[in-house]
């Protein structure tokens, strides 16, 4: 039946008839990941309010689609919420932006301050950027300006493990995994990274010691050049949604620790609840030399991240030769974004966000277990508020959004994964159409 129970306002009433819209689209905009023009053309989103997006015109009997995909893993409170819309409108008559070089501002000051309380003991300073890969960009140069400032500059380069995502910027992208990814164009042009192997699957699968021996046997043969050690902890994301044994996120601090390497976890996907704890190294009990945080910070309102680092990192690089970080986004700690993502934390912080996580995996894993007997389908694995499908073959992307589509679901499928990250206030019974929707789309792809 098509959805069109409890619909948001639709745009303004200026608003553009969609096929003129989409005209000008395919015309002038590019999208994420697209060619110039468009081959597939994209829903016209007219609203959102909770977990809906109300289209501009109906598609495939549909007015509305319940969104599995929180804005690529950022709404975590759904959309149009009233607190956060307090907070946004709240700010904007008293700044909505001011330079933050020379100034700043009590958004800007208490998120780095409550950042600091949550994020795990020991990461005491926050540089406020104004995306997940920026964010990157600033934690590879902390690394590397600390080596230089303490007189190890031949300490450059970075090591990760394959199946990463880092972001598109140059720093970001050199960390990629660089098979398969959609970075691989440029190997010859990025930096030269170290690569370990992809760290065994599986959240409970037991430590594999022969993994260690490899990993080991990297920072042995390559401690004089490594400045830092950067991955995404628990949850390999657009990687491949990978899950492994926090485990080896222990390993890895002991070996930096061993060695003389900095550890960096890139928390963008998984920091704020996402895995079932606040952050995924909490699942490990250890503190990074460098985090960096985004997505969910502000409740998917508006673009911010933040890169957080230890004591020592920043006395090493403010006692330095060139005692200062040289960084500075014109937009760096935008009122109006910090004041949403103080909001966003108390809104998290202030409700059983646990409950609500282990919720939606229970629902989760119920509704997509008849997955893993479907033909084409090599694996089915949940963890906290992250469901996937892994297929044998590469997803057929068309028809597998059209098959979500017309089940009233927003996906965005990729490679050979179909998967969900829903926000943390779906409804049961929407968690349990949103897995009809993975399946149909798993058996169209
Ligand atoms: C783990 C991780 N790091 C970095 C990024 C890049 O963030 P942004 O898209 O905000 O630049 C992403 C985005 O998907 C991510 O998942």
């Amino acid at each position: 039946m098509p959805d069109q129970a409890g619909s948001p306002e639709t745009g303004s009433p200026d608003a553009l008839p969609a096929a003129e819209l989409l005209a000008l689209d395919r015309q002038h905009v590019w999208h994420p990941y697209g060619p110039m023009p468009g081959r597939q053309e994209p829903l016209v989103v007219a609203s959102a309010s909770g977990v809906r997006l109300r289209l501009a015109e109906p598609s495939q009997g549909h007015g509305e689609l319940v969104d599995g995909m929180s804005s690529w893993w950022s709404a975590i409170h759904g959309y149009n919420h009233p607190a956060l819309n307090e907070a946004v409108t709240g700010q904007l008559g008293r700044m909505s932006h001011v330079m933050f070089g020379g100034l700043t501002h009590e958004p800007a000051v208490r998120l780095a301050a409550k950042l600091v309380e949550l994020t795990p003991a020991g990461l005491e300073h926050v540089f406020l950027a104004d995306s997940g890969s920026v964010s990157v960009e600033v934690a590879v140069k902390m690394c590397l300006q600390y080596w230089r400032s303490v007189g190890r500059p031949e300490k450059s380069r970075l090591l990760t493990w394959r199946g990463g995502y880092h972001g598109d910027t140059w720093q970001p992208m050199a960390v990629c995994d660089p098979e398969g990814g959609m970075h691989e164009l440029w190997s010859g042009i990025l930096p030269r990274q170290l690569f370990a192997d992809a760290p065994p699957s599986g959240f409970s699968a037991p430590v594999d010691e022969s993994y260690v021996a490899h990993l080991r046997s990297l920072f042995a043969a390559h401690r004089d050049e490594l400045a830092a050690v950067i991955v995404e902890p628990v949850v390999q994301g657009a990687g491949g949604m990978r899950f492994h044994n926090p485990g080896y996120l222990r390993v890895l601090r002991e070996l930096c620790d061993e060695y003389g390497v900095l550890l960096i976890l890139d928390e963008i996907a998984t920091g704020f609840g996402r895995t079932g704890a606040l952050f995924a190294a909490d699942h490990a009990g250890i503190t990074p030399d460098v985090m960096c945080l985004g997505k969910a910070l502000t409740g998917g309102y508006l673009t911010l991240a933040a890169t957080l680092c230890t004591e020592r990192v920043a006395d090493g690089i403010s006692q330095g030769e060139v005692p200062v970080l040289a960084h500075g986004p014109t937009f760096m700690g935008n009122p109006l974004a910090t004041s949403v993502a103080l909001a966003s934390i108390d809104l998290l912080l202030g409700q059983d966000w646990q409950g609500e996580v282990k919720r939606i995996e229970a629902g989760l894993l119920e509704g997509l277990a008849p997955a893993a007997d479907l033909p084409g389908v090599r694996e089915v694995r949940v963890l906290g508020a992250i469901g996937v499908i892994q297929l044998d073959h590469p997803v057929d992307m068309a028809r597998a959004t059209a098959a979500a589509v017309r089940e009233g679901v927003w996906l965005r499928p990729f490679r050979d994964l179909i998967y969900t990250m829903p926000p943390f206030v779906t409804a049961d019974a929407d968690v349990a159409r949103i897995c009809r929707a993975v399946m149909a789309a798993a058996k169209e792809a």
